[in-house]
């Protein structure tokens, strides 16, 4: 659901590669909280090779799609809803800059990405270099949005600057796993960062941005000469 775009062998691998890493770094008694996409489907693949392999964790799931992939790779899946905490949260992005800041939520579930980022002691995202910017903004910045609100709200954030368009599943409004819309948001290079994070936050109705700034503290980049493991 994520990707529109099928993904190119190369560009799989590189995940893949990534993602293998990523996981690495579970160990036995973790709750691990799991994103949304297809990088974060090749990590739930690899985590059920470890827990075949005698690894014991749970996981909570950011989205529905996430939760049935990992039930059928084996994994066990808990509520959230109960839980204060997750020892770790990993996770795909759609934009990473040198500063571990990010883009997510091209596919939709960046509401939730964003919670358990926050409940997470660690975040660790999993990208291939395609996903690497200078600067965020290259693409759309993805805003889940009451269903009630869209006029409003699209206002406001078109006098931030962006042009914005409602995303669609065929002829319908794509609707997030809580039933809300996706406003997706062309900003072009988001210069001030933090100060656009506030203004959205600040809009009645805007119900999450995918602006990731503080959230991740490492990254695992899969580059055509292996991969890369950044830390703040
Ligand atoms: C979902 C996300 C994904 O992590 C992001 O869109 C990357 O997706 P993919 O791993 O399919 O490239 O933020 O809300």
């Amino acid at each position: 659901m994520a990707n529109c775009l099928q993904d190119s062998d190369d560009v799989v691998a590189l995940k893949r590669a990534a993602a293998h890493a990523a996981v690495a770094e579970i160990e036995s008694g973790m709750l691990v909280g799991l994103g949304t996409g297809t990088t974060v489907s090749l990590a739930i693949a690899a985590l059920g090779e470890r827990v075949l392999a005698g690894l014991r964790i749970d996981i909570v799931a950011t989205s529905r799609i996430t939760a049935l992939q990992a039930r059928a790779a084996g994994l066990s899946v808990l509520a959230f809803d109960t839980r204060a905490g997750v020892d770790l949260a990993i996770d795909g992005a759609d934009e990473l800059d040198p500063d571990l800041r990010a883009i997510k939520g091209r596919g939709g579930a960046m509401l939730r990405e964003k919670i358990v980022a926050a409940a997470a002691a660690r975040m660790v995202v999993i990208v291939d270099a395609s996903k690497e910017v200078t600067a965020l903004g290259r693409g759309l910045l993805p805003i889940e949005t009451l269903p009630f609100a869209a006029g409003f709200v699209s206002r406001r954030i078109e006098r931030l600057g962006a042009a914005v368009s409602l995303r669609m599943a065929g002829s319908a409004p794509f609707l997030t796993d809580q039933r809300n819309i996706v406003l997706d948001c062309r900003f072009g290079v988001i210069g001030d960062c933090e100060g656009l994070a506030q203004a959205l936050s600040a809009i009645p109705g805007m119900l999450g941005h995918g602006l990731f700034l503080d959230e991740i503290d490492a990254a695992y980049v899969g580059r055509k000469d292996g991969i890369a493991r950044l830390t703040r």
